[in-house]
């Protein structure tokens, strides 16, 4: 069965390697779930990927990749792993397990703060669907490399390295926290464990406004003596909401409740999708402006409502009756609807319309790979939701 399986999809990727490149071109309008498109386009960037290179964006024309070790790149392998689980595509699990050899390397990397997105959303998938030694190892490592930019006197993992007087925390780093209670779950060793809950416990302690939106960057001093600034780095300003940092809080908290069943993490995921749910600037059809205190007309960020679609929909299993599943099923109709790519567009990535970082003048008006990923994470849990 495996050899027969491996025949097939070793014919269908030579098949696939023989064709010309491009050559689907309009099909959005033929009909196709957002999982057939999604793979067309993937299959579609396989074509046009360097070798050694991860996806990243399309802008000014030009398809923009990076190496292992920027943060988005364990988001292509994870959509094609969740891909892969949606149709059994071996060509997306071939193409996956080729961009995971590229990867493992970052294991080892002590450097970054985003080896949860960087190893859980790809090496985690993969472990999921497919449990071997060799792929616990390498999470293990990772969560190693994260919890050495741990310090006890300030209470959180390091996210931004830079003077020796600062210590950079974004509210971005809440979403690394998934892959230490997976790897105390996994060794038995609570020492990942206990430092997912100090860093989850410190930012909900000095991240958040009393309006319950959240700065995007603390400074605290590395003496553990306390928060020195609060500031925004890609957000419109100080004390703004910047919109990808509301959802990167709500999915991070509502894994904390899932991964701790302490109730005090409910509270904190709910009092930031009460935020997002009744802000004034969130537009009729729920994707939001890049910063929700930005103008109305201003960029839409599509990665942001597809993050936040995929965290409500599991904060909705947790608190039925306040309408989150309704507000996330909204944002996924309105990236459905007018937020896919046609295909040979968008630099082959499904989802239009993102915000990297605006005030860098980075990646505006886009498609990021992460958001295609959330996206598809977000469809599968709704999927899940109606069986
Ligand atoms: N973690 C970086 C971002 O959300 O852009």
């Amino acid at each position: 069965m495996k050899r027969l399986m491996m025949a097939l999809a070793f014919a269908s990727l030579m098949a696939c390697e023989t064709k010309p490149k491009q050559e689907e071109s309009s099909a959005k309008s033929e009909g196709l779930t957002p999982v057939e498109l999604a793979t067309v386009h993937y299959k579609n960037m396989m074509k046009v990927l360097d070798d050694g290179e991860f996806p990243r964006s399309f802008e000014d024309g030009d398809f923009t990749t990076s190496s292992s070790e920027w943060w988005c790149s364990g988001f292509y392998p994870g959509t094609l792993l969740y891909l892969y689980e949606s149709n059994g595509d071996t060509i997306l699990l071939n193409e996956a397990d080729r961009m995971l050899a590229l990867l493992e390397k970052e294991q080892f990397n002590t450097g970054t703060h985003d080896l949860g997105f960087m190893m859980f959303c790809s090496f985690g998938n993969a472990n999921r669907l497919d449990p071997t030694p060799a792929y616990k190892e390498i999470l293990v490592h990772s969560a190693q490399s994260l919890a050495s930019r741990f310090s006890p006197e300030v209470g959180c993992i390091r996210s931004w390295d830079s003077g020796s007087d600062d210590y950079i925390v974004i509210i971005d780093n809440m979403m690394n926290l998934e892959l230490l209670f997976w790897a105390t779950q996994e060794t038995g060793d609570s020492t990942y464990y206990d430092i997912a809950v100090t860093h989850a416990n410190t930012t909900m302690n000095n991240h958040f406004r009393a309006d319950n939106s959240s700065y995007h960057v603390l400074n605290y001093a590395p003496d553990g003596s306390g928060v020195q600034e609060k500031k925004t780095a890609q957000g419109l300003s100080d004390e703004s909401a910047w919109a990808r940092g509301q959802a990167w809080g709500l999915y991070g908290f509502t894994v904390m409740f899932r991964s701790t069943g302490d109730s005090v993490y409910l509270a904190q995921a709910n009092k930031i999708a009460q935020f997002v749910m009744n802000h004034p600037n969130l537009p009729e059809d729920k994707v939001p402006v890049w910063d929700f205190d930005a103008a109305p007309d201003a960029p839409r960020d599509a990665s942001a409502a597809a993050i936040l679609a995929s965290g409500l929909l599991e904060l909705d299993s947790y608190v039925p009756d306040q309408g989150y599943s309704e507000l996330a099923n909204a944002m996924l109709t309105s990236l459905s609807t007018n937020y896919l790519a046609d295909l040979g567009t968008n630099g082959n990535f499904l989802i239009e319309h993102c915000v990297g970082h605006l005030p860098a003048n980075s990646e505006v008006d886009v498609p990021l790979t992460y958001a295609d990923y959330y996206y598809i994470e977000g469809l599968m849990r709704a999927e899940k939701g109606r069986r």
